[in-house]
């Protein structure tokens, strides 16, 4: 388990905070009500794959009945706290079995953590496996081949009154051939003049779109490459427009209707 997940869970609404995740959480909004998941009368109920610190699922829960599944005990904690009406699941997303079936299936940006095919054709199946006939899968990985990620810096910093919270992320790439690149994590932490430092690397994934949309279709799902722009929701002004948002793809299957 990475400490970040782990020890360090509690910085997660610092570290990441759950106001950045709310125009991207409108795109995928818009995408279910173009796609009438949303709209018609109905609440969908969605299962979200490494839901994390539910910090996209708090942007959704207004419309949507969600369970959370993510690997780390204590990021479901932060799940819970913020998303109190959430189910949260304490299980891998590549071998989780839930006895039911949702509308909607999403895995955001903790697909990064599949690092291999096997790895991402078991989420891909579990995904499969929880959604009704017509269900409708979204995939959201952050990274993928069509953009260079070598020599990537982000830097932050948040604070909520006692604490102040610094982070950085360097991504390298060491062989640009084995589908995989890796994420160094700094972060300093200032509570009240007492300073920690945190460092860590994380192994990642990197797919072309060529192999996302074939392991969907392989699975079974009608796949598309869609490009979303974080944008708020069409009829709820809830979200806030990013005006530097940049368009970014999700892949989407569904599920026939007649799929046995
Ligand atoms: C970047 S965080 C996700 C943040 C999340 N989008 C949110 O809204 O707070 C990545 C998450 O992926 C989870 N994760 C990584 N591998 C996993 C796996 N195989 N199964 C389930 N969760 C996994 C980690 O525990 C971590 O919580």
């Amino acid at each position: 388990m990475h400490r970040f997940y782990d020890e360090l869970a509690d910085l997660w609404p610092l570290l990441s905070p759950v106001e950045d995740y709310a125009a991207e959480a409108g795109s995928i909004l818009n995408l279910l009500y173009e796609l009438r998941y949303l709209g018609n009368g109905a609440r969908p109920r969605l299962l979200e794959l490494g839901a994390g610190g539910g910090h996209t699922l708090a942007h959704l829960t207004e419309f949507v009945d969600a369970t959370a599944v993510d690997i780390s005990p204590a990021m479901l904690e932060q799940c819970g706290k913020l998303n109190p009406e959430v189910e949260c699941i304490e299980a891998d997303m590549c071998s989780v079995t839930l006895d039911r079936e949702f509308d909607v299936v999403l895995c955001h940006d903790a697909v990064d953590y599949l690092t291999d095919t096997g790895q991402v054709r078991r989420m891909i199946r579990t995904a499969w496996d929880h959604l009704r006939p017509g269900g409708l899968f979204i995939c959201a990985p952050t990274y993928t081949t069509e953009e260079p990620i070598d020599g990537q810096v982000e830097t932050d910093q948040n604070r909520d009154g006692h604490r102040c919270v610094t982070f950085m992320s360097y991504l390298y790439d060491p062989d640009v051939n084995d589908g995989r690149f890796r994420m160094v994590l700094v972060v300093i932490t200032d509570e009240a003049g007492q300073v920690k430092v945190f460092h860590e690397e994380h192994e990642l994934g990197l797919f072309s779109p060529k192999t996302w949309l074939t392991l969907l279709f392989k699975q079974g799902f009608q796949p598309q490459r869609i490009t979303l722009k974080a944008s708020p929701p069409r009829d709820l002004e809830r979200c806030e427009a990013d005006q530097d948002a940049v368009p970014y793809p999700v892949f989407v299957g569904m599920k026939p209707s007649a799929a046995m």
